[in-house]
C-alpha cells in the first residue's frame, strides 16, 4: 500500500494540490486556474471545428476541381490542428487535462469559390475574438504564463485574417468569371507565401543596414 501525504504548496494562482505518492514521488499541481483551464479547453474546441471545416472545404474544392484551393484548405486545417496541439501541449504542461472535443458536422457544399474564403474569413475573427478574450482573462487573472504563452496565437490570427483578406481582395480586383476564378484558384500558393513572408518582416524587422 503506497501512503499518501496531501502538501499544500503556495501559489500565486488558484491551484489544485494533488497527492504526492512518496514512492512513485508524483506529483500533479494544476498551475492555472480552473476557470482559464476551461477556456482553453473552449479554445480546443475551436481550432478542432476550424480545422474539420477546413477538411470540408477542400474536399468540396477538390471535388469540383479547384486544386489550388483544395490544397490552401487542406495546408489551412494542418495548421489550426497544429492550433490545437500547441494548446492541449500547454494544458497538459501545467497540470490541467486538455480535453478532446466531439466536433459538429461542417457544411458539405458552398455557392462558390469567394464564399469558401468568406466562411474562412468569418472562422478567422470568430477564432481571432476568442483569443482576445482569453487575453483579456489572462490579464485579469495576472496568469502571466497564459497571457505570454498567447502572445503567438495573437500574432497568428493577425496572419490568418491577412491571409484571407488578402485573398478576397482578389475576387474584387479580377472579377468572378471562369478566367478569373481559375487565376486565383491556381495563385494561392503564392499569396500564402507573400502574405506570410510580409507577416514575418514586420514580426522580426531586419536589423542589417
Ligand atoms: Fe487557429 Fe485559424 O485559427
Amino acid at each position: 500500500m503506497f501512503s499518501y501525504i496531501l502538501t499544500y504548496i503556495q501559489y500565486p494562482l488558484p491551484c489544485e494540490a494533488k497527492y504526492i505518492d512518496n514512492q512513485k514521488t508524483l506529483i500533479t499541481i494544476m498551475r492555472i486556474s480552473t476557470e482559464m483551464a476551461k477556456a482553453i479547453n473552449d479554445q480546443i474546441s475551436y481550432e478542432a471545428s476550424s480545422a474539420n471545416a477546413y477538411i470540408a472545404i477542400g474536399s468540396w474544392c477538390e471535388r469540383i476541381g479547384y486544386d489550388g484551393s483544395a490544397a490552401f484548405f487542406f495546408e489551412q486545417a494542418a495548421e489550426e490542428n497544429g492550433h490545437m496541439l500547441k494548446l492541449i501541449h500547454y494544458l497538459n504542461g501545467v497540470g490541467a487535462e486538455a480535453i478532446i472535443p466531439a466536433i459538429e458536422k461542417p457544411p458539405s457544399s458552398f455557392e462558390s469559390l469567394e464564399s469558401t474564403f468568406q466562411f474562412g474569413l468569418k472562422s478567422e475573427q470568430t477564432v481571432t475574438k476568442a483569443i482576445y478574450d482569453l487575453v483579456d482573462m489572462a490579464e485579469k487573472e495576472k496568469d502571466r504564463s497564459t497571457y505570454s504563452f498567447l502572445q503567438w496565437f495573437v500574432s497568428e490570427q493577425i496572419e490568418e485574417e491577412t491571409l484571407f483578406y488578402t485573398i478576397l481582395q482578389k475576387f474584387d480586383l479580377l472579377g468572378k468569371d471562369k478566367l478569373a476564378v481559375y487565376q486565383i484558384d491556381q495563385s494561392l500558393s503564392s499569396v500564402r507565401s507573400q502574405v506570410m513572408s510580409k507577416q514575418t518582416s514586420l514580426k522580426y524587422p531586419s536589423t542589417k543596414q
